[in-house]
């Protein structure tokens, strides 16, 4: 056969998600995706067994009740918004719609990884621009647009690093980029830092930033895929002439809905994740395993080698604990560990120890 995939798409490495299983092991327990480890809410799980009596038909096409839920919650206009299969999906149609061949899509250079994807699959060519100190640095992404370049990827906070940059860093970013340039805020793990509005406020100034959202971590629901995007009314219109009529389940956006309308659940999520963070992180600095202060709901866990970080996570799994490496964001001395229940993080915190005094 001569048919071959549009230019671009064989220089795309497939994402690898995070572990699951380890074979053999019953009481394993998942901290490498950076889910939620309490679940979802029991008002989501409730609409979503609700649904089961209508699945003979479409769901919504224009998301309009989920939408009003998400911006009542957040106090934003539900106009500028449009519903997702997971961010990806958003960050998807945002390459689709805004770069192809010949254009550029900036992205940090541990940035997460389904940007350098979705510009690829695009047809456009991923840059990658260095960190300082794993963050963001405004000035090396501002010195690195172009006449071609279209996007502008930041997580905030950074996943897998687990940093942020401060508003007016990010403002400095929005009002200096060429006009040709829409920035994009990539606000996954924004819910987990208090008073934060992931970048909405910008947004609402400006007609060059979007800010994406997703319901996979604070309000575990990863399962369902469900994300958002919110910008000005341009972008969303084009997004929307791309969008597939039903992308989105029936299961999913009623359980999404009830899940961003339980706030009492919520805000005990982002307490009992940013407590068990806290006590990790001081728990491994004891062992010497040192981490910058994550704002996620994950720890970049440090270690002197590659070496040692592989020996760590060989351990880790030995004692049913599966983490994240990160070779593949070029942070091959770290392994990234989601913040999971009291005891998964003491499970964690002992299993470390254990291997840095050598007592294995
Ligand atoms: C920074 C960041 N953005 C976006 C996503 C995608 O989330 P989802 O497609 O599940 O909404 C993730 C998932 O890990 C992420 O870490």
């Amino acid at each position: 056969m001569t048919i071959g995939p549009q230019p671009g798409i064989m220089q795309i490495k497939p994402y690898q998600g995070g572990a699951a299983h380890i074979e053999g092991t019953q009481n394993a327990v998942k901290l490498s995706s950076n889910e939620n480890p309490f679940g979802p809410s029991e008002d989501a799980v409730e609409a979503f067994r609700r649904t089961a009596f209508d699945l003979h038909r479409y769901p919504s096409t224009d998301h309009a009740s989920l939408r009003q839920a998400i911006a009542t919650t957040h106090g934003l206009e539900a106009d500028k918004m449009i519903c997702g299969v997971g961010s990806d999906e958003i960050i998807s149609l945002l390459c689709q719609a805004y770069a192809g061949p010949g254009d550029e899509v900036i992205h940090t250079e541990h940035g997460f990884a389904m940007y350098r994807i979705s510009a690829l699959a695009a047809g456009a060519n991923p840059v990658e621009v260095v960190e300082r100190e794993r963050m963001a640095d405004v000035r090396a992404i501002l010195a690195a647009c172009t006449d071609k370049t279209r996007l502008v990827f930041i997580a905030n906070p950074n996943n897998p690093t687990g940093t942020m940059i401060g508003d007016g860093e990010i403002a400095h970013l929005a009002k200096n980029l060429p006009d040709h340039v829409l920035l994009v805020l990539d606000g996954a793990y924004a819910e987990y830092v208090e008073g934060y509005d992931g970048g909405a406020s910008l947004v609402d100034q400006r007609d060059n930033v979007v800010m994406t959202r997703t319901f996979s971590k604070l309000y575990g629901l990863g399962g369902l895929r469900v994300g958002w995007g919110y910008g000005p009314a341009h972008v969303i219109d084009v997004l929307n002439r791309i969008r597939g009529p039903f992308n989105l389940s029936q299961p999913a956006l009623a359980a999404a809905e009830a899940a961003v309308k339980d706030l009492a659940y919520t805000a005990k999520c982002r307490l009992e994740n940013t407590r068990l963070r806290s006590w990790m992180a001081d728990a491994l600095a004891e062992h010497g395993v040192s981490s910058d202060t994550s704002m996620g709901n994950f720890i970049l866990a440090r270690f002197a080698s590659q070496a040692e970080a592989q020996s760590c996570d060989s351990h880790l799994l030995s004692q049913g604990l599966i983490v994240r490496s990160v070779v593949g964001y070029k942070l091959p001395n770290y392994l990234r560990i989601t913040v999971g229940d009291e005891s998964a993080c003491r499970r964690v915190a002992h299993a470390v120890g254990q291997f840095k005094s050598g007592a294995l």
